[in-house]
């Protein structure tokens, strides 16, 4: 499928993953639609991206975890470029502690964002995909949303229940010929991994936003008669 002229939505579009997905979908002739706190990454990217290649723009700084801000973020968008036919949920955030030792509140705040915000952009996002019979919705998950580990206890959840609400909600909307993907990453060379201590390595061997950013477009380029339901891409051999 050819996406030029199509418009998306991409969430947690000023760093790391959602950065890269912005430019190589604004490569491709996709008009971008770009939301994450910092307005200065934003007009950044948004700048970067008008030097760069020939397609419209639009950004609005949103915290996705709150639903009135994700709202307000997907009609500025949609009035700026029009009906979404691409909506990437992918802003998240990470840290690591035992159930224990970390502090409810930030336990609350992993969930609040990395699922709520999925499902606050999902729920804005649907009725005008449904109305129009077409859509693509890819959420980025993590290798966290398919096994456990010690520390891991509020990013797994949260990532594991964007899995299973990837899985509903695709079986909710594939007979309105919206495609839902979730794709599980392993660790990526970002902002997100350096700080939550995840070892990165030497950076030439390691995942980078970018490859994350390619399988991302791969998938979308797929004819509308198919979907990729979960696509994992880990680094080939990590130190
Ligand atoms: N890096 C990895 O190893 C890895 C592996 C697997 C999956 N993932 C997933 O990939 C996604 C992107 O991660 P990344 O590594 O690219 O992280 P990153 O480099 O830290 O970038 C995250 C982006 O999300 C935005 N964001 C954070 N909280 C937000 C909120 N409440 N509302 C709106 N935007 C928000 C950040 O901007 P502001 O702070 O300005 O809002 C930033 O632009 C996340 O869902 C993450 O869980 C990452």
């Amino acid at each position: 499928m050819d996406l030029k002229g199509k418009n998306a939505l991409i969430t947690g579009a000023g760093k790391g993953i959602g950065r890269a997905l912005a430019l190589a979908l604004a490569k491709e002739g996709v008009r971008v639609g770009l939301v994450s706190r910092s307005v200065a990454d934003l007009e950044q990217l948004a700048s970067t991206i008008s030097t760069q290649f020939q397609t419209k723009t639009s950004y609005a700084p949103a915290d996705v975890s709150k639903r009135d801000e994700a709202l307000a973020a997907y009609n500025h968008i949609k009035q700026d470029l029009g009906p979404l036919d691409i909506l990437i949920n992918n802003a998240g955030i990470a840290s690591f502690g035992t159930v224990t030792q970390m502090p409810p509140e930030e336990w609350d705040r992993i969930i609040q964002v990395n699922l709520y915000g999925t499902y606050h952009m999902t729920y804005v996002a649907l009725p005008d995909m449904i109305d129009r019979n077409s859509g693509s919705i890819l959420n980025i998950a993590s290798t966290a949303g398919e096994r456990g580990f010690a520390t891991g206890s509020a990013y797994c959840a949260s990532k594991f229940a964007v899995l299973g609400f990837t899985e509903s909600v695709l079986q909710e909307v594939r007979k309105n010929n919206i495609r839902v993907t979730a794709l599980t990453p392993s660790t990526v060379n970002t902002e997100l991994a350096a700080n939550a201590g995840l070892k990165i390595g030497e950076e030439h061997r390691m995942l980078q936003p970018e490859d994350v950013a390619e399988l991302a477009l791969a998938t979308l380029q797929l004819p509308e008669r198919v979907f990729v339901k979960t696509a994992g891409i880990w680094t080939t051999n990590p130190q």
